[in-house]
């Protein structure tokens, strides 16, 4: 089994006025990860930064942290290079955004990221199965995706369930919602990348937080590998 807990804190729900430090503190709190939701106002009804802001964002934190970018965007290709250039690590883009994400995969890796593929609620499982093979890391959204603060959909569990039995070893991450509350169903579905923003940016205690989300799902890992 290759692939291990990971939690990105979603600054999402931080002081936006205070991104860079706010990074800082959450990979001080113990974060694997950072995911930063880019929105145009299109694809989604919110509207959040771009390329700029992650070049500073990058320079604040340094070279080490890694940037999953989550592009809430309706035109994922236009970022590609601008995205790679500003330091980004991982360009997760929308299924339902283009109609060639194969030709997308290949110029996200040919810019030096990986690649993550997300979907909505709305959208099955089965139409992202023919990339997963393709992919460094699925994105299952338990919310529709354009604020922070949502009630997590249980009901996207059997996405997770289905794409952990199909692909054992792939990065599957779970974005909306998820918390102390609902982090025991996302790690028995088998998710193993954990986005959390307002269970962890709003918490008193951030790196408990972050320490009890790694803890379960570690666990529910360690036991999928000795069921097998
Ligand atoms: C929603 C974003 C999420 C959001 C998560 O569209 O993709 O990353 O910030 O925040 P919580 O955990 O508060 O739902
Ligand atoms: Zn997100």
């Amino acid at each position: 089994m290759s692939y291990s807990a990971k939690i990105g804190p979603s600054i999402l729900s931080s002081d936006l006025s205070c991104l860079g430090s706010e990074c800082v503190r959450m990979m001080e709190c113990g974060a694997d990860y950072l995911h930063l939701d880019v929105m145009d106002g299109h694809f989604v009804p919110n509207i959040t930064f771009g390329h700029p802001m992650v070049e500073c964002l990058r320079k604040t934190v340094g070279q080490d942290p890694f940037f999953d970018m989550h592009m809430m965007v309706s035109r994922p290709e236009q970022w590609v290079k601008p995205m790679a250039a500003a330091g980004a690590s991982q360009y997760t883009f929308h299924l339902e955004t283009t109609t060639n994400p194969g030709n997308l995969i290949k110029e996200i890796r040919e810019s030096g990221m990986k690649v993550g593929l997300a979907i909505k609620p709305g959208t099955t499982v089965e139409e992202l199965a023919p990339w997963a093979n393709h992919i460094d890391m699925a994105l299952v959204m338990t919310v529709e995706p354009g604020f922070g603060g949502q009630k997590f959909m249980e009901d996207m569990m059997p996405k997770v369930t289905w794409l952990r039995n199909q692909f054992p070893s792939l990065d599957i991450e779970v974005d909306g919602g998820v918390g102390p509350d609902s982090i025991h169903k996302c790690a028995e579905a088998g998710a193993n990348m954990i986005v959390s923003g307002s269970a962890v940016i709003g918490s008193d205690d951030p790196r408990s937080v972050i320490a009890l989300l790694r803890t379960v799902v570690a666990e529910a890992i360690q036991k999928r590998s000795l069921d097998r």
